[in-house]
């Protein structure tokens, strides 16, 4: 058997230390199931407060220090991966003030990247088209950014703050040509079998499709099949899950959402992501965040990144 030699040992040991979260490097006492802070998850990038599914709010997320941003996929009519949680760019781009309709409405799949480039994004909820000291340093950070653009401001931003980001991808509408690019994307961009990627889906059949190609094309990232309730994934048995996936989303707001539900996931091998955090304000935002940290939550999907990080700081020091 090869021993690797003490440099090389101490090589690996500190790129493995440096995904953990901060506060998981001195502790081993968290609830989750690998006993590691749970991960903070900017859903849509911070979408709180910068429009979804932008470059800014990306790196605003990444600035603020979450270890994972998410980003929804749809395929252009061109083939092309884009960021955008809708199948449809009205309701956050200016789309239907720049376009007629096609096919009944403004589907991602009816435009090509360079008609939804030239879109400009609508804030949704509390978010706003910029955000009190700070500066994106994206080219164009205020449009729809491919997946190939975001991995370049991931990369771009993990070698200035010298720590790894987690990219974590959810197919949407898209079926196995949308699986099928996104693993040719991720690939091609250097992710290998990595902790730093997750790819998610609502669609049991996707994330068996991603699991047989991404086992024939040698590569292992994290699948994570989501679900609104806790109680259908019971059904579905969670063992049988865990013959495809490494975790289960879900609702925290869903049925059969509880600390019992959770170990049972991780009694079964799966790690359990929660979405989603969407509180703002901060006085009912981290109660909530410690009750399902303190029930072993692995992750969090959260559109305020900088409260969910308050609140792992302020469990962190109770361990
Ligand atoms: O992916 C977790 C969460 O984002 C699922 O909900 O609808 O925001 O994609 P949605
Ligand atoms: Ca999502």
């Amino acid at each position: 058997m090869h021993t690797p030699s003490p440099s090389r040992r101490t090589v690996m040991a500190l790129a493995a230390a440096s995904w953990l979260p901060v506060q998981a490097r001195s502790r081993a006492a968290w609830p989750t199931r690998d006993g590691q802070a749970p991960l903070v998850i900017a859903h849509r990038g911070a979408s709180g407060y910068l429009p979804e599914h932008t470059l800014a709010a990306y790196e605003l997320a990444v600035r603020m220090g979450a270890d994972c941003i998410e980003p929804d996929l749809h395929l252009t009519r061109d083939g092309q991966l884009v960021a955008m949680h809708d199948a449809t760019l009205d309701r956050t781009t200016d789309a239907a003030t720049r376009f007629p309709a096609r096919n009944g409405g403004w589907h991602v799949a009816d435009f090509s990247l360079e008609e939804i480039r030239t879109l400009a994004m609508r804030p949704q909820g509390t978010a706003r088209l910029a955000h009190a000291g700070f500066k994106p340093s994206a080219a164009q950070p205020l449009r729809v950014p491919t997946l190939e653009e975001i991995v370049l401001l991931l990369r771009r931003l993990e070698a200035e703050g010298a720590r790894p980001i987690g990219l974590y991808p959810e197919a949407k509408q898209g079926g196995p040509r949308l699986a099928s690019h996104l693993l040719n994307v991720l690939s091609a961009a250097g992710y290998v079998g990595s902790d730093k990627v997750f790819i998610q889906s609502f669609d049991v059949d996707t994330v068996r499709n991603l699991k047989r190609r991404q086992d024939a094309m040698g590569l292992a990232y994290r699948l994570v099949l989501l679900n609104g309730s806790a109680n259908r994934l019971l059904a579905m048995d969670l063992a049988r899950v865990a013959g495809f996936a490494s975790g289960v989303g879900v609702n925290i707001r869903g049925d059969g959402m509880s600390r019992s539900f959770i170990e049972m996931a991780h009694a079964a091998g799966l790690t359990v992501h929660g979405y989603t955090f969407n509180e703002a304000r901060p006085a009912a935002a981290l109660p909530e965040y410690r009750k399902f940290m303190g029930w072993g939550m692995d992750g969090v999907f959260s559109n305020y990144p900088d409260l969910a990080l308050q609140a792992r700081a302020v469990e962190s020091r109770l361990l």
